[in-house]
């Protein structure tokens, strides 16, 4: 089958009309966002489901501690979705250096509910992952989330692996594109050269198995072995 670009249109619309469906405060947020001055650059809603299927999955194992980091808050769209599949006692820590963003998504969080399983630290994500590193040490997590900034992702990578336990996972969003896509030529984008790095750098290395899902702009899956 050949996948023309009206196809690809048809088939996210698709996704998005059957594995989309939100609530009122989902479906609300990233429009209020946009008013207030906030990109949209937020995963879709059937991205946000398969986020929440995937810490559901990681923080009920044998072993989870329940805990969740987030990098790249945004306006707390994907907060929401991460915070949503926690179980009892569970915690998302989401990083955000933007004020605006953060001060933005912590009344969403209050909003949906789930204010009280979220901490938004307000750093930058390499800044977070070296403190949480001495701050909790090897295997505290069930889940990293990456959807910061797209040059640091190897940088993350390095600094968030000795924190995943086992059979915990890393996630990445924007890993076939954001404002690139990843058929560009090498070198046409700093961005897209650091995603592509990054990418065969988890799908390498022998401690996770890897895949990358285009959902939207595309997500990562890796499991801690
Ligand atoms: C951008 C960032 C994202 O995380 C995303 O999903 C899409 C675009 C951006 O910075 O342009
Ligand atoms: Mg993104």
């Amino acid at each position: 089958m050949d996948m023309t670009p009206q196809r690809w249109i048809n088939t996210n619309a698709y996704l998005r009309e059957v594995f989309g469906a939100q609530d009122d405060v989902l479906e609300s947020l990233m429009p209020e966002a946009i008013k207030a001055g906030i990109p949209a650059i937020a995963v879709s809603a059937d991205v946000g489901r398969l986020l929440n299927i995937l810490v559901r999955m990681a923080t009920t194992r044998p072993g989870a501690t329940r805990r969740v980091v987030e990098l790249g808050t945004l306006a707390g769209y994907s907060g929401i979705w991460l915070a949503r599949a926690l179980p009892h006692n569970g915690k998302l820590l989401t990083v955000e250096p933007e004020a605006r963003h953060a001060d933005f998504a912590q009344r969403m969080f209050a909003d949906a509910g789930v204010a009280d399983r979220i901490e938004i630290r307000r750093t930058t994500g390499i800044k977070a992952l070296t403190q949480l590193s001495r701050e909790l040490g090897p295997e505290s997590l069930d889940v990293v989330f990456l959807d910061a900034i797209k040059t640091e992702y190897p940088e993350y990578f390095r600094l968030a692996k000795p924190l995943i336990g086992r059979g915990g996972l890393l996630l990445a969003d924007n890993v076939l594109g954001s404002n690139f896509w990843i058929d560009d030529a090498p070198g046409s984008s700093e961005t897209g050269d650091a995603v592509d790095r990054f990418n065969r750098l988890v799908a390498a290395d022998p401690d996770f198995d890897t895949v990358a899902v285009p959902a939207r702009e595309g997500v990562m899956i890796a499991r801690r072995k």
